[in-house]
């Protein structure tokens, strides 16, 4: 397909996806792609090294392995549905995966509802800030109009890290253990252009 036949939303993903800029963190240069085919398994090993914790945090469950069919909705990114946007890190010659944070559409609203897990190792440096302004990007160029999901009341980093994004952070209906979190999203192209440059950290 070319460039040109390609919608905006389409355009800016690709843009992502062949970026792979480079984010300094402070262990080591972190890029940020867009998910691909052939990643499963560097997604099934971000997901089964996590610690009980980060997987509970994220799944809300002790999940160790992704089912195919999970993996499969990872590795297939279409802005309009769903997009999942990998960073990553060169570790011993070969790449590994240290981030992953993905939208998923929900048809009746046309919110997407985002989740997003940083390995253990790679937490607060930044990696998970950058994974989501990418994400929120993407998607109000999809035209999307907002963004939520639920977050763990325990979960105080997660939340942190919301609020600094402006996202608001209500009760929800299904008890006080959760918080509902969600984003309106409007196109500001230069907030966009600002973050797609992904520059490195101060
Ligand atoms: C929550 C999570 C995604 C944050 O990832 P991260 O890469 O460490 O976040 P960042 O480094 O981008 O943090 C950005 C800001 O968030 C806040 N923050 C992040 N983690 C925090 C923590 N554990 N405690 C306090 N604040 C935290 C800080 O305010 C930070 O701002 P700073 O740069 O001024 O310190 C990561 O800890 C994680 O993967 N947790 C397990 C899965 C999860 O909780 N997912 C969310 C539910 S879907």
């Amino acid at each position: 397909m070319s460039q040109t036949s390609l919608s905006s939303a389409e355009r800016l993903f690709v843009g992502v996806a062949e970026q792979e800029v480079e984010v300094v963190v402070i262990k080591a240069a972190v890029s940020i792609r867009a998910a691909r085919q052939n990643d499963g398994p560097a997604i099934q090993a971000l997901v089964s090294g996590l610690s009980l914790k980060s997987r509970y945090y994220r799944f809300f469950f002790p999940i160790h392995t992704l089912s195919d069919e999970m993996l499969a909705r990872f590795t297939h990114a279409y802005p309009e549905s769903e997009v999942t946007l990998l960073a990553y890190a060169e570790q011993d010659g070969r790449e590994v995966v240290v981030g992953m944070a993905n939208y998923v559409v929900e048809a009746k609203s046309g919110k997407a509802e985002y989740a997003i897990v940083v390995a253990d190792a790679w937490q607060k440096q930044g990696i998970a800030s950058r994974l989501i302004k990418n994400l929120i990007c993407i998607a109000s160029t999809a035209g999307l109009e907002a963004m939520y999901g639920d977050v763990l009341a325990e979960n105080t980093g997660m939340l942190r890290l919301l609020n600094k994004l402006g996202f608001s952070n209500d009760a929800h209906s299904d008890g006080a253990y959760l918080r509902s979190t969600s984003k309106s999203l409007e196109i500001y192209p230069w907030k966009c252009a600002e973050w797609l440059k992904l520059a490195p950290a101060a």
